[in-house]
């Protein structure tokens, strides 16, 4: 079985496309949780560019299934991570300048700052995950700052446009997915899923959880964010 895991970040950038109160992010809530969905994950970015406090405060209030709050490892976010108390951090690298997140977290290279960033969030009573390109020194480096799960990046595979290509990626995906359940960590993975790339995905047998927002956000002004998440849910063939 693989979860959904559905980023709403997306409604509030059609929110703060017009600086207007609609849409709301934390309607989205419900509907997503009645579609099936097994929890939301929300981006509060430093720049809040889409999601903003108050959304993170009321969705903590409203979010019935999983509150998986994405972040960069920054003191002021770090802080209300620690206040708001979501039930997981996904750790994500962030620029201000990127459209969406670009590449994995550099775990590797910042060890002693990853494993204090994880024991604070851990302190705090909530697990971590962190958003990694599917490479081996990054899952070895994962477990040891004490991170429970992995978000592979999915980027590169959704990218490529050869069948030579993909093959290359996900054969990089199932290597980095086998490892690191071998290693005792969980395993997600998430960025850029849509339907017709997702089903080989939800089908590496380690990855329990996906992380999609923009195709089921997007799909949703033809079909409603209900319907979009029914449909995600199917092609992934949970349904
Ligand atoms: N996982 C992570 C770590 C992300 O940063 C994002 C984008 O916010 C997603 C998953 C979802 O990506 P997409 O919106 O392309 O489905």
């Amino acid at each position: 079985m693989t979860r959904l895991h559905v980023n709403i970040d997306h409604i509030a950038t059609l929110r703060q496309a017009r600086g207007v109160q609609y849409p709301d992010p934390v309607f989205g809530v419900p509907v997503v949780e009645m579609a099936g969905a097994h929890g939301i994950t929300v981006h509060l970015r430093e720049d809040r560019r889409h999601i903003v406090d108050r959304d993170v405060a009321l969705m903590r209030q409203t979010i019935g299934t999983v509150m998986n709050l994405e972040m960069a490892a920054a003191d002021e976010i770090i802080q209300i991570a620690v206040d708001t108390k979501p039930e997981m951090c996904t750790l994500v690298p962030e620029k201000r300048e990127e459209r969406t997140t670009e590449g994995g977290l550099a775990v590797a290279a910042d060890i002693p700052r990853m494993t204090r960033v994880v024991k604070t969030l851990h302190d705090a009573g909530i697990r971590v995950s962190l958003f990694i390109d599917p490479d081996e020194k990054e899952v070895r480096a994962s477990k040891e700052v004490g991170a429970d799960m992995i978000e592979l990046h999915t980027g590169d595979y959704c990218e490529v446009t050869t069948a030579r290509e993909r093959e290359a990626e996900l054969a990089k995906l199932r290597a980095a997915a086998t490892l690191g359940a071998a290693l005792g960590l969980k395993v997600a993975a998430g960025h850029g899923l849509h339907y017709h790339n997702v089903r080989e995905i939800a089908d590496i047998p380690e990855v329990e959880e996906l992380n999609i927002g923009h195709s089921i956000v997007a799909r949703a002004v033809f079909v409603g964010l209900e319907k979009a998440v029914v449909q995600m849910l199917e092609v992934m063939g949970e349904k």
